[in-house]
């Protein structure tokens, strides 16, 4: 789910190419990689209706910040299925992003996505809310980055302000940040 929600965002496209089916599959191996490190050390929220999972957040506690690489043996599949190429994009984008992730200690949303059919409708909000709360009762920030500007607005509607506006691979990515209230 979480590899078709990203299938069309800018950076995926400009990372791994222009076939759709390319993106979803290196997507599946991305997905499976931060989900098997966010499982151990992260936090995982769903959205699911008749047993179909719909939305899906995937989050850094401040005390699991930088989250630790997968397994070896996963880090193996995902440049196996992704190729080296498209891996080692992945990768120097992920330590750029390192060097400027914020030392204060806050939550950071790793991934949040919607299945496709079932966008708009309030899932992706509903899931970023019970994120928020947790990080506002344990009087937390928030921080996470963001490679559409249609979701700067989304972000800027739930507290975060643009700390900082890069370019990867000359895709417009937002730096976001939110304080706790
Ligand atoms: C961004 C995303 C998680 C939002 O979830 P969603 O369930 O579609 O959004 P919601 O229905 O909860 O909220 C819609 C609100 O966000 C805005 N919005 C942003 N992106 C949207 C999209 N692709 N579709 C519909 N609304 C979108 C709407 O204007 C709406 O504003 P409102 O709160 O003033 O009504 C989802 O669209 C998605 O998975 N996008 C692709 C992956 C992605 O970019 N994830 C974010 C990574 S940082």
């Amino acid at each position: 789910m979480l590899a078709r929600a990203f299938r069309d965002n800018p950076l995926n496209v400009a990372v791994i190419g222009d076939s759709p089916a390319r993106r979803l599959r290196c997507n599946r191996a991305g997905v499976a990689a931060l989900l098997d490190s966010t499982r151990r050390h992260g936090l995982l929220l769903f959205a699911e209706a008749e047993t179909k999972l719909l939305g899906a957040l995937a989050a850094v506690p401040p005390s699991a910040n930088p989250l630790p690489p997968p397994a070896p043996a996963v880090q193996f599949r995902t440049l196996l299925s992704q190729g080296f190429r498209v891996a080692s994009r992945w990768g120097a984008i992920a330590r750029r992003l390192q060097v400027l992730h914020p030392q204060r200690p806050h939550w950071y949303v790793a991934s949040l996505g919607v299945e496709p059919a079932a966008q708009g409708r309030g899932l992706g909000a509903a899931l970023l809310t019970r994120l928020l709360e947790r990080a506002d009762r344990e009087g937390f920030p928030t921080y996470l980055e963001t490679d559409r500007i249609r979701n700067v607005g989304f972000y800027e509607a739930r507290g975060f302000r643009v700390e900082e506006q890069i370019a990867l691979l000359g895709v417009p990515v937002w730096r976001m940040w939110r304080a706790s209230n």
